[in-house]
């Protein structure tokens, strides 16, 4: 069975959310990705071309939207995928150092999973927080920040006996089940999912 065999009113939301025409059920290709990852945690081959027939697209078009992002992965990742800034800033700052260090001590490389498949990594560029350099991003939930080498230590130590050490930074601002915004402190904020629906109706 393919993914969203058994999710036709998932799709149908996702649709809603954009004009009908070709174009508009094109737009449609980021939130269905997102989907795909955030349940399987990559991408695949069969979810590329699954995709791209409900847009109306091809596998190679969707692949090559993925590629832009590095929050889209083709391959598996691992419960703690560690994106590790490698722009100028966190490079000077001790980045390169970080990632030896790191695909060394968790014996990884880009695109593998771990011996103990916990952990994945990649290199990223600019993660917008050149201030707080060296920045590790720990999947979408946010910011390793000033990662020493005894401080990745300790964050991997503490990864692999099973504690998600706490982020200095995390995002800001996710979606929740109900469409709303939340901050990491819970509170919500700004427009919902539901006001977008009404500014696209109302136009
Ligand atoms: S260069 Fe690493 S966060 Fe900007």
């Amino acid at each position: 069975m393919s993914y969203f065999d058994d999710k036709q009113p998932l799709v149908a939301d996702i649709f809603s959310r954009y004009p009908s025409t070709p174009q508009g059920k094109r737009s449609a290709l980021m939130p269905l990705l997102r989907e795909v990852q955030n349940a399987h945690g990559h991408v695949s081959d069969p979810h590329m071309a699954e995709i791209a027939a409900l847009i109306g697209s091809t596998a190679t078009e969707v692949r090559s939207v993925m590629s832009f992002y590095s929050t889209y992965s083709t391959v598996p990742t691992g419960k703690y995928h560690l994106q590790v800034c490698s722009t100028l800033m966190c490079s000077l700052a001790g980045a390169d150092e970080l990632w030896d260090e790191l695909v060394e001590q968790l014996d990884v490389q880009p695109g593998e999973l771990s011996p103990d498949k916990l952990f994945s990594v990649q290199k990223v560029e600019c993660l917008g927080s050149c201030g707080t350099a060296p920045v590790v991003q720990l999947n979408d939930s946010g910011y390793y920040e000033n990662v020493t080498r005894r401080k990745c230590h300790e964050l991997i130590a503490l990864m692999k006996g099973g504690i998600t050490p706490r982020l200095d930074n995390p995002v800001p601002v996710t979606v929740n089940a109900s469409g709303l915004q939340v901050t990491a402190a819970g509170e919500t904020v700004g427009a919902g999912i539901g006001s977008l629906h009404q500014v696209g109706g109302s136009s």
